[in-house]
């Protein structure tokens, strides 16, 4: 298939327009099944090592596991507050969204027994192939105008827990998951000043 110049620019506006979005944003209208359906299914085509395509989605609703997870960024969030004593604005940031958002996705790695094409020398790309999916599906949850915020203030360990993952599974991500009453046209973290964009020109090294 080839695209057309409009399905680029589409594409790079869709990149562009993605944001991280916090429980201040999302509104209180559920996800319908298929627009689930086209994000997963976005996640699933994303490349892996070895084909190995080493993920897994929790999908999640219920709200006594979403309450755990709060109370776990809370906890872990009352240590990074201290961390950052002396950046003030850090603890008046919202930093998640998991009860706000009508959907969680906990996208974990679960490694191969066996030997991977391609991990064997290199042994965390298990765990980046698990991040392109991520990312595939904050861009099409973008396209369909619905909003995801990562959450990684979390003690991995207690989530793996909460959500009775199999033993050597991995969490990558956490996703809040919903509709919102608008997307940033930045990121937050640079409009409210706790980090500068950095350019083409500063990111690229040419040999
Ligand atoms: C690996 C990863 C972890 C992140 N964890 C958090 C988090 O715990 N809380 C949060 O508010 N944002 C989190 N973010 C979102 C970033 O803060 C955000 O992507 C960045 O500020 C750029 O803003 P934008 O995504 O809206 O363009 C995370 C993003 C990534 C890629």
């Amino acid at each position: 298939m080839n695209f057309t110049q409009e399905d680029t620019y589409k594409l790079l506006q869709i990149i562009k327009a993605r944001r991280d979005v916090r429980g201040n944003r999302f509104i209180n209208k559920p996800i319908e099944d298929d627009k689930l359906q086209m994000i997963l299914e976005a996640g699933i085509s994303a490349p892996s090592v070895g084909y190995s395509q080493p993920w897994k989605f929790v999908v999640i609703q219920d709200e006594n596991i979403k309450s755990a997870l709060v109370e776990n960024f809370k906890q872990e969030n009352t240590q990074a507050k201290a961390i950052f004593k002396n950046k003030p604005l850090y603890a008046q940031l919202k930093l998640e969204g998991i009860q706000e958002a009508p959907l969680n996705i906990a996208v974990l790695y679960e490694p191969k027994v066996d030997d991977v094409l391609g991990m064997t020398s290199m042994k965390k790309m298990g765990e980046y192939s698990v991040v392109c999916a991520v990312q595939n599906m904050w861009l099409m949850a973008r396209a369909l105008n619905i909003g995801i915020g990562w959450v990684s203030i979390l003690d991995e360990k207690k989530v793996l827990q909460t959500l009775k993952a199999k033993p050597n599974t991995q969490l990558i991500a956490y996703l809040c998951v919903g509709y919102v009453d608008r997307f940033y046209e930045e990121s937050e973290l640079k409009t409210l000043g706790w980090e500068k964009e950095k350019y083409l020109n500063e990111c690229v090294v040419k040999l």
